[in-house]
């Protein structure tokens, strides 16, 4: 997979060196390319904000830089493969649809992934809709809070995304077993010792009875679920 962010603070994103994403980039499961916003300008201060048309507070993020920057990658792709499928463009937005757990599998499964990361009050709303001829655009918030810039929410959905590629994460079943994987959250999970500062590992893990195990598991999913995310429970029938 082919990953490209677009970005006026590029060093934000050097955390993604560290741990699984730089395993990926190092074992060539993952091609990562982080570009700065700034080196498409072309005035002399670099400028790539100006005031709202309408007036309001803040300053909007100009379409031209924009522009020369997505066709800059764009133009350094696979070209045959974006006629076959236009690389996504995930626009990070406190505005978008909201990303999950099925959103990072979609996601997972296509060639080449761009991130938009916008700052200030957002995107000159003509460049998502010049980016439709060319890419598939999708405007994505990681949840109802609003963050300074696209960097951050960027970095917590390329995270979700590359450790869903097939070899990146070295125990598969790990992904199974997951909060999210099956609709509901994890059951509690626990290591040695059995007895610590007055606290036992439930009974039934230490049983052996792996069906038992299961059953207490799933319960305890189902449990944790209604207690804390009733939101994602299934409707209960008539
Ligand atoms: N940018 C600012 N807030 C955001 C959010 N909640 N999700 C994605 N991008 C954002």
């Amino acid at each position: 997979m082919r990953i490209d962010v677009v970005s006026i603070f590029p060093d934000y994103l050097s955390a993604l060196d560290l741990s699984l994403i730089g395993k990926a980039r190092a074992s060539g499961l993952l091609r990562f390319d982080v570009h700065d916003l700034r080196d498409f300008t072309t005035d002399r201060h670099r400028t790539v904000d100006d005031t709202p048309y309408g007036g309001g507070a803040g300053m909007v993020m100009k379409a031209e830089p924009w522009a020369q920057a997505l066709t800059a990658v764009l133009d350094a792709g696979d070209t045959a493969a974006a006629e076959a499928a236009p690389p996504v463009l995930v626009i990070p937005s406190p505005a978008g649809e909201v990303f999950r757990q099925a959103t990072a599998h979609e996601l997972a499964a296509a060639d080449h992934l761009v991130f938009a990361c916008g700052r200030y009050e957002g995107i000159d709303e003509r460049v998502a809709e010049w980016a439709e001829e060319r890419f598939t655009v999708r405007p994505m918030s990681i949840g109802d809070y609003v963050l300074n810039g696209g960097e951050v929410a960027t970095l917590a959905m390329v995270e979700a995304i590359v450790r869903l590629i097939p070899g990146v994460i070295g125990n598969p079943g790990s992904l199974t077993e997951e909060s999210h994987a099956d609709g509901l959250l994890e059951y509690p999970m626990y290591t040695k010792p059995a007895s610590w500062r007055g606290r036992d590992v439930p009974e039934v893990l230490l049983s052996g009875d792996h069906g038992r195990i299961a059953r207490w598991r799933r319960e305890q999913q189902l449990a944790r679920t209604a207690d804390r995310r009733p939101d994602l429970l299934p409707p209960a029938g008539p």
